[in-house]
């Protein structure tokens, strides 16, 4: 089939396609090629979820984690590293600011901890939160593993979304990025234990990890469509210098352009492939190039998150090298992101939680 017509099957009918298709779309490397590959899965976005930007404040609530991954650069291993944690009147002051600049909705995000106040003080912020804004903030949680009872709790204070990455679907390369005391199975348990609870599930993974080949790729996009996502997180591996990773495959991920290209691919792809979920046009795109997140809004993505951590924690939450807007405040990054959504003929849709078109419509299914 010539490029055209496959990509107009991926317009029309992206659920069908087959693995070889999805194969060769994630290939493409002509620019030309992905160019065309990115109008499509534009075209897609704007029928399933239209073309209104919704945002997420990221409040990046502490760098304490018990886990150890290979590629993160805030992993328990990495004693370089200030530790911090805010305290609830700062969390509450982030998330007055976001509700102020009418974001909508705001995601608590951190290194994984699952102790007893842990627990507890998560679920005494989301209900501040809930409070302060007169119940006008949406909120999103991102703090990993826990068990179903936490992720109860969690949903009753007022969290209705809940990020957890599986990172790599492939269960060897997952053991490959984590030491042996991380389980793939509980992981992929978690995700289930989300849907119970009643969140609205996103996952998603890195790309262009060392090792990842396009089959696993491929195998990630199946994944996202048998767990029935309903948004989708995912960008480009970054190194990091303190990561065992960087120093394990120094070759891989330093070239930038070539991890860009490979993270809007996955957004197209993902975009053709499951239609009408969330998608985050990530940090780590913008990492890599300046207007990469604008890039991530043409290649299918949806869901911008700006930062709204106070500048002075910002350098101590880098899970990889490069993080942009460390020295940036939260009204310059709301400045730059209204511009560069404008830039690209978008609108920020203001003061809504932008819940995924997905999760709608799976409920009306069931
Ligand atoms: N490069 C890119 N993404 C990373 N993350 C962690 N470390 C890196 C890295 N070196 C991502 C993981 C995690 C999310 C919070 O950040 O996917 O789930
Ligand atoms: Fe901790 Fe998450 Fe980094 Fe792993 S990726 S070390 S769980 S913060």
């Amino acid at each position: 089939m010539r490029l055209p017509e496959l990509l107009r099957k991926a317009v029309d009918n992206g659920r069908d396609l087959t693995r070889p298709e999805l194969r060769r779309l994630l290939e493409l490397t002509d620019p030309a090629d992905t160019q065309q590959l990115f109008e499509a899965a534009y075209e897609v976005k704007r029928r399933e979820v239209g073309c209104l930007v919704h945002l997420r404040g990221l409040i990046e609530i502490g760098n304490l984690c018990s886990k150890n991954c290979y590629y993160c650069g805030i992993r328990r291993g990495n004693r370089r590293l200030k530790r911090f944690q805010l305290a609830l009147p700062e969390i509450v002051e982030m998330a007055r600011e976001a509700d102020e600049f009418r974001y909508g909705s705001v995601v608590l995000q951190g290194g994984e901890r699952s102790d007893a106040a842990f627990v507890d003080f998560i679920a005494g912020a989301v209900e501040a939160i809930k409070r302060i804004s007169g119940g006008r903030l949406g909120i999103t949680l991102s703090l990993g593993e826990q068990s179903l009872e936490v992720y109860r709790r969690w949903f009753a204070a007022g969290a209705h979304r809940y990020l957890l990455r599986l990172e790599a679907s492939n269960p060897e390369l997952y053991r490959r990025l984590h030491p042996a005391d991380h389980s793939y199975d509980q992981r992929l348990a978690c995700l289930g234990l989300l849907r119970q609870a009643g969140y609205q599930v996103g996952s998603g993974v890195m790309i262009g990890l060392p090792t990842q080949t396009t089959d696993d790729l491929v195998d990630d996009l199946e994944f996202f469509r048998r767990t029935d996502l309903d948004m989708i997180g995912m960008g480009p591996y970054l190194p990091h210098d303190q990561a065992p990773l960087t120093a394990a495959y120094p070759e891989v991920g330093n070239d930038r352009g070539k991890q860009l290209q490979a993270g809007l691919k996955m957004i197209a792809v993902t975009r053709l492939y499951l239609r009408d979920v969330n998608i985050a046009s990530t940090t780590a795109l913008q990492a890599l190039a300046p207007n990469g997140r604008e890039l991530g809004l043409l290649a299918g993505g949806n869901v911008i998150m700006p930062n709204v951590t106070a500048t002075r924690y910002r350098a101590s939450y880098q899970l990889y090298n490069g993080k942009p807007g460390i020295d940036e405040n939260s009204s310059e990054s709301r400045e730059k992101l209204e511009k560069s959504v404008a830039s690209v003929g978008e609108a920020i849709d203001y003061g809504q939680w932008g819940d995924s078109p997905h999760f709608a419509r799976r409920n009306r299914r069931n």
